[in-house]
């Protein structure tokens, strides 16, 4: 049985006094929310003191992206031995927005994987097909070029130890939510492929997480397809009472 995991992604937004607001309630509402994994991912910049608040309860805390390198003349980048040392568990890999914006690719992504794992870190792998792709109907040969280049060279061990959100690049931030049929068709694609590239054992422990404008009221349809499990949240992450009836939502019996 894999466990529900709910991430807030939360993008770039909250000043440091915002964050431990914001995470100081959740702190108190998901207290007893033991049956679903709950991850934060703030701005670098607040991470210190979003972890002073989670530590010890059962919210997980984790970033949005890491370099490579451990250190370096690299301006501007973080690394995961850094990330580490601020308490960081989980960091998401390759998002659309760095996709898009940054310059993220299938290999930027494959190399930050490994830097994540040598540093205990749990990546979230996103893969997700744009607008134009699902259309033409490219959307699994997307993804299957994105999960193959994402863990080229990672061994079974390794990838039971990854964390892989599929996010449709036309559902983030619209309010266009892929039906749970939609989301099931693709999650089992890539347990399918999984179970190709590596086994059985494989593809049934790695978690699914699904995103795209996953909000309270479409959380449950979402989470009781059989291969999805879990999500990714950018704008419901944000508001207290939303993330937190999101949460309480997931805890669905499969
Ligand atoms: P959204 O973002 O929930 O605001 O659509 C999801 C994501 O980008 O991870």
């Amino acid at each position: 049985m894999r466990k529900i995991i709910i991430a807030g992604n939360w993008k770039l937004n909250k000043t440091i006094k915002e964050a431990v607001e914001l995470v100081n309630g959740l702190k108190q509402d998901l207290a007893q929310a033991k049956e679903v994994d709950v991850v934060v991912c703030p701005v670098y910049t607040s991470l210190a003191d979003v972890r002073n608040v989670v530590a010890g309860t059962n919210i997980g805390l984790g970033a949005q992206d890491l370099y490579w390198e451990d250190a370096g003349a690299f301006t501007g980048e973080v690394s995961g031995l850094m990330l580490k040392d601020a308490g960081v568990q989980y960091v998401i890999i390759g998002h659309s927005e760095r996709r898009q914006f940054f310059g993220e690719t299938d290999a930027t992504v494959n190399k930050k994987i490994k830097a994540a794992l040598n540093h205990g870190l749990i990546p979230i792998v996103c893969v997700g097909e744009v607008l134009a792709e699902r259309e033409s109907n490219k959307t699994f040969e997307v993804i299957k070029t994105q999960v193959t280049g994402a863990f080229a060279g990672y061994t079974a061990d390794e990838m039971k130890k990854i964390i892989i959100a599929y996010e449709p690049v036309w559902a983030i931030g619209t309010g266009k939510t892929a039906t749970g049929d939609q989301a099931q068709e693709v999650h089992k694609f890539i347990r399918d492929l999984l179970k190709k590239l590596y086994d059985e054992g494989t593809a049934q422990t790695v978690r699914i997480q699904y995103g795209g404008s996953v909000k309270p009221e479409n959380t449950r349809e979402l989470m009781s397809q059989p291969d999805i499990d879990g999500a990714l949240v950018g704008g419901a992450s944000l508001k207290r009472d939303q993330f937190v009836a999101l949460v309480q939502n997931a805890n669905v019996k499969k």
